[in-house]
């Protein structure tokens, strides 16, 4: 297990990040997306990451032809996607596992997902039972709920599912399934969660309509779809971790470039906004989704906040939130946030005993927490293999010099993470 430690430092700088690792979310469905066109899809600042390079790896067993020249790829779908021979492994990624879940649920064959033990530990009947409705032959432990999944692929009925979970993954793997059903379908949510699936599949030409009711109108495909030509902005997810970095330490400023400012995406920017950090949005450019520079600069002390509304929109960066919070004046209040407790760990306990371990005082809820401001401690942190709560802690380095334990997985999203932090202060192996 790899552990690293971070020093602390009270040096202002200024930072100009143009190498934050590109989008995860879209990563992924270039990937998967790029089978359902007939032709070549050519894809630029692909993320080079563990968790993409294994979705990546699963269209090229389902028979698509791939050539990669760093984060340049081409993919070149098959006439016919292929059972594959062998099992497919999804790594560390719920958005690979849940996608793949409603793509391959249409598909004539045997597929047979897998991950590492973190995913198979994760909830799949979010998918798994709304897929079975529709027709899909479904299996794995637990009565389908965990992997490994065994999918028998084949034809599958229209639907209307208003979804009790705002989920990306949950609307992205029904609307792939949607596209593949007998007639038109519909898909409801209360909060619009991440839309770079219908964007990006409408971009391409599937007819996908968000209707004034509230309800997402699936067609499906009568013909394949135009190829992507896309270059994948920066992962604002991944950019949050110095956001945060400048909001904490007094006279810094980072911009982060070329990142999605997707609405769906930029909440915990305005949380930090909120907090009291100086932040500004540049777009520049509107490919798929508006596209343009952060820039967040300390303003003095933080002080705390309450988050209740929103929460998918900012549910992968609470724990690099909670470190802000916890040098903020007051007690910051996070609800509503169950969905926490699902994801790469359960991120209400990993942050929690985190915090507490650098003396921070916090109060543990059902669907959230409460944060005390104070100072940190140095600490030893375990990530319990979450790569969003090993980089928090390592921002938290920053303030108070921190140990933290099982770095590795930080390679499923953000592999020149240190890379980026050693231009701020010293990290010893
Ligand atoms: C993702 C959606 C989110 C997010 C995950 C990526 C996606 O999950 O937490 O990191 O790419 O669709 P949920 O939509 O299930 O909350």
């Amino acid at each position: 297990m790899k552990s690293v430690t971070i020093s602390a430092t009270t040096k202002a700088f200024s930072l100009e990040c143009s190498d934050i690792a590109p989008d995860k979310s879209i990563s992924h469905r270039c990937a998967m997306f790029s089978l359902l066109s007939d032709k070549p899809s050519k894809i630029k600042n692909f993320l080079l990451g563990e968790d993409t390079l294994a979705s990546l790896s699963i269209a090229e067993q389902l028979g698509a032809s791939i050539k990669r020249n760093g984060g340049d790829v081409e993919i070149t779908p098959p006439t016919k996607l292929s059972e594959p021979s062998n099992i497919l492994d999804c790594g560390n990624a719920g958005t690979g596992m849940r996608l793949y879940a409603g793509l391959l649920s249409g598909i004539e064959g045997s597929f047979i997902l897998t991950g590492d033990k973190y995913l198979r530990s994760r909830p799949m009947n979010r998918v798994t039972i709304p897929l079975r409705n529709i027709g899909a032959k479904i299996d794995g432990r637990e009565n389908g709920n965990l992997a490994p999944l065994a999918i028998r692929g084949g034809d599958l009925k229209s639907f209307k599912y208003a979804s009790p979970i705002d989920s990306a993954q949950i609307k992205s793997a029904l609307i792939l399934a949607a596209l593949q059903a007998d007639d038109s379908s519909l898909y409801k949510e209360e909060l619009l969660s991440r839309d770079h699936t219908e964007r990006m599949l409408s971009g391409m030409g599937a007819k996908i309509t968000l209707q004034s009711d509230g309800w997402i109108k699936i067609d499906p495909l009568t013909q394949p779809l135009n190829p992507l030509n896309i270059t994948v902005p920066a992962d604002p997810s991944s950019g949050f971790f110095f956001a945060v970095a400048a909001a904490i330490i007094p006279n810094a400023s980072t911009v982060i470039k070329n990142v999605t400012l997707n609405p769906t995406r930029i909440e915990a920017y305005k949380i930090l906004e909120k907090m009291g950090a100086n932040i500004s949005y540049l777009e520049k450019e509107n490919i798929y989704e508006p596209i343009g520079d952060i820039k967040i600069s300390y303003n003095g002390k933080l002080s705390s906040v309450t988050v209740e509304n929103n929460i998918a929109w900012l549910i992968d960066e609470l724990p690099a939130l909670s470190i802000a919070m916890s040098v903020a004046k007051g007690t910051s209040l996070v609800k509503n946030a169950k969905e926490l407790r699902v994801k790469e760990s359960d991120r209400i306990n990993t942050v929690l005993t985190g915090l507490n371990a650098c003396g921070v005082t916090t109060i543990e809820h059902e669907d959230g927490y409460e944060i005390m401001g104070g100072t940190l401690n140095s600490a030893t942190i375990n990530s319990y293999g979450d790569h969003r709560i090993a980089m928090s802690f390592a921002i938290a380095g920053l303030l108070a010099e921190m140990q933290i334990e099982d770095t590795q997985c930080i390679d499923t999203s953000f592999p020149n993470f240190f890379d980026i932090l050693s231009q701020i202060t010293q990290i010893k192996d």
